[in-house]
């Protein structure tokens, strides 16, 4: 196993590289000065009108014929190109031929364009953050190990031999990359360029500020909800959240809410949004449910709290989860998850601090709850009853959107100080695809422990 699946910071950056040189014949005290010239300063003379392209081909005509074999364990690529990329006997000028271990294939080009795009792809998930446009992660040790300057040589290395580019970049990451002008980069950040910790800081401060102006106690809940994308929230779903407050919505304007967005919810935000968060959310519990259930699939008792249109239960039938109940305030909603049919259950009925007796005590083994705890429809003391429905040892798991876990954390954390839940899991999840929503949430899985 790669040492890079766990920690990146765990790197040994002392070990030995696994790699011979085709000559032995070739070194040269003229290398390093090589190596600095080779990597720097690619992009600094497009100013001056180079272009990028002849740029690189007088780079590559600095490539000799020499090459140097590196053996590839597929299963350790990173790692392996991480030890043959850090050692002192690594020439930026020798071209690769590559060697998988366990592959007779001979490499005639078309192997270290696969090594390249395989380590090219495992640099990105490695390193770097977000979704389409990608910033490296935030990492000082990362940095501080010199491993962000290894990803550069890559890179670059790469396409000096033919491999794969590597167009991940947002445009503030790029632009400073290409141009070197920090000032233009900052100029087209946006706060998905900054690390998770820095954007719920931001959202945070938005939030204080728009309140500290004066705006209306309703219109500064729904910027909490929906933090620094209020404007893709109006765009996709019209003003049905811009009258909610916590402090004053009833479950029966909740209930009027869904009831009136029933049979256009899954084309709102699933078509027009791309809400993506179902299937890895119902991944994440499955993990949990194999980890800390003893049951097969097909016994294991779930209710989807705020089930809405069936969404996620539609995922977990797909997993193999087939004893599913869902719970909702909004009887159009539930009719638009019956279609799905993957509910063997339908209870309409709210969420709230009050016993549901539809619900035994401890009866199901399981519950997810997507899209619930959220400002005006779900009060944190539901979290009690939630946990009431779930038997001991049963696993409790739900999502909750940057912006809107101080509202439920006291709760969280009381229930854990009572000893009646423990987490298991926090995950952040892909939610929305579009740019202009929110692009995280964050998933939490709870083993309940006592009523
Ligand atoms: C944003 S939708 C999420 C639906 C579904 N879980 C999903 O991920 O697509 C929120 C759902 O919670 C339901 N809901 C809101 N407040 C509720 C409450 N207090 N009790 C029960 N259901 C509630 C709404 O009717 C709606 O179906």
């Amino acid at each position: 196993m790669s040492l890079f699946h766990d920690n990146p910071n765990d790197y040994d950056m002392n070990a030995a590289a696994t790699f011979d040189d085709d000559d032995d014949d070739d070194d040269d005290d003229d290398d390093d000065d090589d190596d600095d010239e080779l990597l720097h300063g690619i992009f600094e003379d497009q100013s001056k009108g180079k272009r990028l392209s002849s740029e690189l081909k007088s780079i590559q005509r600095k490539m000799s014929a020499e090459k140097a074999k590196l053996k590839i364990d597929e299963e350790d690529l990173l790692e392996d190109a991480m030890v043959y990329y850090k050692a002192e006997e690594f020439y930026p000028t020798k071209r690769l031929r590559i060697v998988y271990t366990g592959q007779s294939a001979a490499d005639t080009g078309g192997v270290v364009r696969q090594f390249y795009t395989q380590l090219l792809c495992a640099l990105s998930n490695q390193f770097f953050q977000g979704l389409d446009d990608r910033t490296p992660i935030y990492s000082n040790d990362v940095v501080a190990a010199g491993v962000m300057k290894l990803v550069g040589v890559m890179v670059v290395h790469s396409f000096l031999q033919g491999g794969p580019g590597f167009p991940i970049f947002s445009p503030a990451v790029y632009n400073y990359l290409c141009k070197g002008d920090l000032q233009e980069a900052v100029k087209t950040m946006t706060t998905d360029d900054c690390s998770l910790h820095m954007q719920d800081l931001i959202t945070k401060e938005q939030a204080h500020t728009e309140e500290s102006k004066g705006l209306e106690n309703s219109a500064f809940h729904y910027r909490m909800a929906t933090h620094t994308h209020v404007s893709g929230y109006r765009k996709y779903f019209g003003n049905r959240f811009a009258d909610l407050s916590p402090a004053t919505t009833t479950e029966d304007q909740i209930r009027d809410l869904y009831n009136d967005w029933a049979n256009k919810y899954d084309e709102d935000v699933v078509v027009k949004a791309l809400l993506v968060c179902h299937r890895p959310q119902a991944e994440c519990l499955d993990a949990a449910i194999k980890q800390y259930l003893d049951k097969p699939k097909d016994e294991v008792k779930i209710i989807d709290c705020g089930a809405g249109t069936g969404l996620c239960g539609a995922e977990l039938h797909k997993l193999g989860y087939t004893h599913l109940c869902a719970l909702d305030i909004s009887p159009e909603m539930l009719n638009e998850a019956r279609k799905k049919n993957v509910y063997q259950k339908f209870i309409c009925a709210p969420l709230n601090s009050d016993q549901n007796s539809e619900v035994n005590t401890g009866e199901y083994d399981a519950m997810i709850c997507i899209g619930t705890l959220a400002a005006a429809h779900v009060k944190p003391t539901a979290l009690v009853e939630m946990v009431r429905m779930i038997k001991i040892d049963g696993l409790l798991s739900f999502n909750i959107r940057f912006g809107e876990l101080e509202r439920y954390q006291p709760m969280m954390e009381e229930l854990e100080k009572e000893g009646k839940w423990v987490n298991v899991a926090k995950e952040t999840i892909p939610h929305f695809q579009k740019d202009d929503m929110p692009k995280t949430s964050s998933f939490f899985v709870y083993k309940i422990l006592k009523h």
